[in-house]
């Protein structure tokens, strides 16, 4: 049976374990080596030549140093690559770094210094791309308009879809037409090769912020790209030189994590679906974005691009940013925290946290509060939505009333 022909959820548990029977192992094996033997100086310096300069470990070479190569890493990276339709995947130590490796690689490479960016984007993504720390120059624009933002000088189109933190869905197609022979990244990190493969729509680079729902249980800060091999060449030297690797642990618990990715998303996605419902009811939210209720998918983009819509929801307060306090600090299920993706539920408040450093111009509203479903079950987060809805609405009452 090859790899290829197998159904996304099968592929998910059996990718980069194919010689583990060979192997005599049954888990993934996990090689926490800083440093590794060299058969002689000059097979030990070929080896340090070829992974330094983005190759592959050759048969008698060495893997050198963790920084250049390890093999705990290079499957995840394999079963990652499978999972997102491409040739190959790269993984670093955050997606931060991830996104910091591609703009270097992209723009060294080539030699250009700007960049297209679709926004809303996440907030870290947009304050790199606007501090100029990179030396890269950033426009921003709509989806419509990218077409008409690139230049000679256009290293790169980034987009996210959906886009943190208000679930926007861009269409990646439309957007990879428009930018023509320049490379498109789509940030996957809310929809994951689950649900979506920007790859298939046009797209040339896929990232995510590992530490999301690939991880899925909080515990791992990690980043990885999938991309055709030249791209991931041009990574992995850049990955190389500013020593931006995934540590062996990180991609050990990742690789593990995979195997449930699809059984968590659809059933993240299934409670998320319940409580954005629950929550048109409520006269305390005056707008619900959830990628599967008509208003916030014009474009019909659920079930063509994106298989379904997740398990990220984002509510507008009629109280604003004082109902966003209160509600932040009133649930008790719910974990008042940043980040996304993992089997609890959490809430936050982007304007303040996640897309504090983004300029006020692009900044979301203060009234918009983030939710990442859990695998609860959603009965409880309901109510304890209700409970924190009733306690902030006992203390207006208590405030207007001076007590
Ligand atoms: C959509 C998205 N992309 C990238 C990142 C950055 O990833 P990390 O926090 O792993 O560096 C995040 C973090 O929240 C994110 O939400």
């Amino acid at each position: 049976m090859t790899p290829n022909s197998l159904h996304p959820d099968s592929l998910a548990v059996h990718a980069g374990r194919e010689d583990l029977a060979e192997l005599g192992v049954h888990a993934l094996p996990l090689d926490l080596s800083s440093t590794n033997p060299l058969p002689d100086i000059d097979v030990g310096g070929l080896s340090y030549e070829v992974l330094a300069t983005g190759g592959h470990p050759f048969e008698g070479g060495s893997n050198v140093y963790a920084r250049l190569w390890n093999p705990t890493v290079a499957r995840f990276e394999q079963a990652l690559a499978r999972l997102e339709h491409a040739e190959e995947a790269v993984a670093f130590s955050s997606g931060m770094a991830a996104v910091t490796a591609v703009l270097l690689a992209l723009s060294h490479e080539q030699g250009k210094r700007h960049v297209v960016a679709v926004r809303p984007l996440y907030g870290g993504t947009d304050h790199l791309l606007a501090s100029g720390l990179l030396g890269v120059e950033a426009t921003y624009c709509t989806p419509d308009a990218v077409a008409a933002a690139v230049r000679p000088d256009t290293a790169l189109v980034i987009l996210e879809s959906p886009a943190n933190p208000s679930l926007e869905l861009v269409d990646i197609r439309a957007v990879a037409a428009a930018a023509g022979d320049v490379p498109v990244l789509v940030d996957n990190t809310f929809a994951t090769p689950v649900l979506q493969h920007p790859l298939d729509l046009g797209a040339a680079i896929s990232l995510h912020s590992a530490t999301k729902y690939l991880g899925g249980h909080g515990d791992v800060v990690g980043g990885v790209i999938a991309c055709d091999a030249s791209t991931a060449a041009a990574l992995r030297r850049t990955r190389a030189i500013t020593g931006a690797i995934m540590h062996p642990l990180a991609a050990y618990l990742l690789h593990r994590g995979l195997t449930t990715l699809p059984v968590r998303m659809r059933a993240q996605q299934e409670g998320a679906r319940a409580v954005a419902t629950w929550l048109t009811t409520r006269p305390e939210v005056a707008r619900v974005h959830f990628p599967e209720f008509a208003e916030c998918d014009p474009q019909g983009l659920i079930g063509t691009q994106q298989s379904g819509p997740g398990a990220m929801i984002a509510i507008e307060l009629a109280g604003g940013f004082d109902a966003a306090s209160e509600l932040t600090a009133a649930v008790e299920l719910f974990t008042h925290a940043v980040s996304l993706g993992s089997v609890d539920s959490l809430i936050q408040h982007p304007a303040a946290l996640t897309h504090r450093p983004v300029q006020s111009e692009a900044k979301p509203s203060d009234a918009l509060v983030r939710l990442s479903i859990g695998l609860e079950n959603p009965d409880d987060l309901i109510a304890d939505l209700e409970q924190a809805f009733a306690r902030s609405r006992v203390l207006e009452h208590s405030l207007a009333e001076g007590v």
